[in-house]
């Protein structure tokens, strides 16, 4: 069963052609890696999928239903949560209170003022130690390390508890350690039934994760397979050589 599929997807920035007929389908349960090189349309697709701009056209079809158009309510409502390349989290509350207003869907000062119940807590509790923030909760999210708050934007979409979660390049930037907890948290994604969508330059991680690779290059699918199949192609190399 597919999740996700999207069919002749086509976006344009001006005279970009960001996503050119792009067609594609992403197996409920999978880890499904996004890989090109840079402005090759990853982070726009992700930014397709997760409701945040609409395309221009195509389909897309989720869970068998094909959207005519997917907002960002529609995404958190099918269960898609995403991270982004560049880092978003508030920068002004401290990491306990980012993670809290997930779980109580509140808008960010009736979250503040909440108290918080202890199911709340423990949910949030249990995320911190899967993050490896648990002696930062009181922190600033301004205050921490450029990988603790990615860290922390991960946290935040696996409080939302979706089915499809698009991380854009989780990894980049950050020390082994912390790449480790990541990696960990997408094996446990997908033990648990989930689906990920990983965008990432690393091949090691790509071979090590991810069931399915999907290639794009200038918008376009240039193959899609098992990473073992597809990274030894000689399209595939010339595409990341030429970069
Ligand atoms: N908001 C935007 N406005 C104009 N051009 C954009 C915008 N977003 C992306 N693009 C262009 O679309 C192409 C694909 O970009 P992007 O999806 O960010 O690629 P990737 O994530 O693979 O590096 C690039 O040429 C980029 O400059
Ligand atoms: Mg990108």
């Amino acid at each position: 069963m597919n999740i996700i599929e999207a069919k002749n997807l086509t976006k344009h920035f001006d005279g970009v052609l960001a996503i050119d007929r792009l067609s594609f389908s992403v197996a409920n349960g999978t880890i499904t890696g996004i890989i090109g090189p840079n402005g090759s349309g990853k982070t726009t697709l992700t930014n397709i999928l997760s409701g945040m701009i609409p395309k221009d056209n195509g389909m897309i079809i989720i869970d068998g239903v094909a959207l005519e158009r997917l907002k960002s309510y529609d995404a958190r409502r099918y269960g898609i949560a995403r991270t982004f390349q560049n880092v978003r989290v508030f920068e002004q509350m401290s990491v306990l209170d980012n993670l809290l207003v997930v779980v109580t869907e509140r808008n960010v000062w009736g979250a503040l003022f909440e108290r918080h119940g202890e199911y709340h807590r423990a949910r949030v509790l249990e995320v911190l130690e899967r993050i490896g923030l648990r002696d930062k909760q009181t922190a600033l999210a301004r205050t921490l390390s450029y990988g603790q708050r990615k860290l922390l934007e991960i946290g935040r979409a696996l409080l939302t508890d979706a089915r499809v979660y698009l991380f854009d390049e989780p990894f980049a930037g950050l020390f082994p350690e912390m790449a480790k907890l990541i990696v960990t948290i997408i094996h446990e994604l997908k033990a648990d039934g989930k689906t990920v969508i990983l965008i990432e330059h690393n091949m090691e991680l790509i071979r090590e994760l991810c069931d399915t690779v999907i290639v794009m290059d200038s918008g376009r699918l240039l193959a899609e397979g098992a990473p073992k199949n597809v990274l030894k192609k000689r399209e595939v190399l010339e595409a990341y050589l030429g970069e």
